[in-house]
């Protein structure tokens, strides 16, 4: 299989037109709306390449933008198709997911510079990552809080039994309603951070805190080269102080672990959410060695013959086939997952480590094609086929 011809195919095919509007749907049977941080990621691969298509990916995914900044997860550019989602508001999901716009944004400015589609873009950026700040972090701790396990996109990880009261076997439909649950209190609490979705749910998630501390910096870059001398001062302000937070309030043992609750109470559950941290650069040169070489490449944890593990092998909530309904966040290796840490390892230097993962990646879709995850132990795809951001291994070529 040529697997650049195939990404861009792919990529191609999953391509929509709604009105004036060009987006990437993440897959034509399971997914067919726009989805954020998977636009995201389309925006990066089509940066290599189109970068004109990169643009409007993310032109369209700010149209919806809420008057308080938020950018919702999920557009439903055509209404009625699925019901599966019915988080919306008005023609949206109600919630955001991990936010790595800024990134993209810098991303596609890196390869093909374009001052005028960063001019415009910029205030909506701005105000998204001040919504953040300001309405996530309602007591100024600098760290993020998110109300649903939708907005870590691990939609089911175990990393949020504990706070959902969930078991380890339970169904795909008992999670899915439970969240579906978390959805319906918000409303009626009108999405009020301070005195209300906190008592629901209200986890300061690693991967949510470390990506965004890497999009401030790209938010920074983006402010400095425009010369919003305020942006740039408040992007890396908060990068700094959401990065010491992390340190702080979810460091335990050498590794970085999410948290829920008032006291920070620390959602141990051994997830890929520890090498997280790498991408944004969070481990010291000390810290990162012992994080690889006794976590990463630990083949009773992650280290699965076919790539890195999302849940640990010796977790009791690790399921290698996830469920037959559907995808799984419960062991499955991800191509996301792969390409953060991929870019973390990188940026360790760690270039025969990141190599793996490519070769690793780039096998799993020679197997079992462009699949939305795979059996960790057997390589075996499942969940959605055709699944765009399988296309990201266009991006793991850096060593
Ligand atoms: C699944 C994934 C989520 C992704 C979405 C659309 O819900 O868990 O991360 O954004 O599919 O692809």
């Amino acid at each position: 299989m040529n697997i650049q011809k195939e990404a861009k195919k792919l990529l191609e095919k999953n391509r929509r037109i709604t009105g004036e509007h060009q987006y990437t749907i993440p897959s034509e049977e399971h997914y067919p709306y726009q989805w954020l941080w998977d636009s995201c990621f389309h925006a990066i691969i089509l940066a290599q390449y189109d970068p004109e298509a990169a643009r409007a990916e993310l032109r369209s995914l700010l149209s919806k933008q809420f008057r308080d900044g938020m950018v919702p997860h999920i557009i439903y550019w055509l209404p009625g198709i699925l019901h599966m989602f019915r988080w919306g508001v008005e023609g949206t999901s109600s919630l955001t997911q991990p936010p790595m716009i800024a990134y993209a944004a810098w991303e596609i400015h890196r390869r093909n510079p374009d001052k005028a589609f960063l001019e415009s873009i910029y205030p909506e950026l701005l105000s998204y990552y001040r919504f953040l700040i300001e309405k996530r972090d309602p007591r100024d701790h600098h760290l993020i809080g998110i109300i649903n396990p939708d907005e870590s996109g691990e939609d089911n990880s175990p990393r949020f039994d504990a706070p959902l009261s969930a078991l380890h076997d339970i169904s795909y439909k008992e999670h899915l309603a439970l969240r579906t649950r978390l959805v319906d209190a918000n409303t009626e609490c009108n999405f009020d951070a301070e005195t209300c979705m906190r008592n629901y749910f209200w986890v300061k998630d690693v991967p949510f805190n470390a990506i965004l501390v890497e999009n401030l910096r790209a938010l920074g870059h983006i402010a400095s080269f425009l010369k919003h001398g305020d942006g740039e001062h408040f992007a890396n302000l908060h990068a700094g102080l959401i990065a010491n937070a992390m340190r702080e309030r979810l460091f335990g043992g050498g590794l970085y672990w999410s948290a829920a609750g008032a006291n920070y109470t620390l959602l141990k559950v051994a997830t890929w959410a520890h090498f997280a941290p790498l991408f944004a650069g969070l481990y010291s040169e000390e810290e990162a060695e012992h994080v690889v070489r006794t976590h990463l490449l630990d083949p009773e944890t992650f280290y699965a013959p076919f790539g890195i593990r999302t849940v640990s092998k010796k977790e009791p909530s690790y399921r290698a086939e996830g469920y037959a309904e559907g995808f799984s966040w419960r062991g499955p290796i991800w191509m996301l997952s792969h390409w953060l840490i991929y870019r973390g390892l990188l940026r360790y230097g760690y270039k025969t480590e990141a190599a793996d993962i490519r070769t690793k990646s780039i096998a799993l879709l020679e197997k079992s094609g462009f699949r939305e995850c795979f059996n960790p132990e057997t390589g075996e795809g499942q969940g959605a086929k055709g699944f765009t951001w399988g296309a990201l291994v266009l991006d793991m070529n850096d060593e």
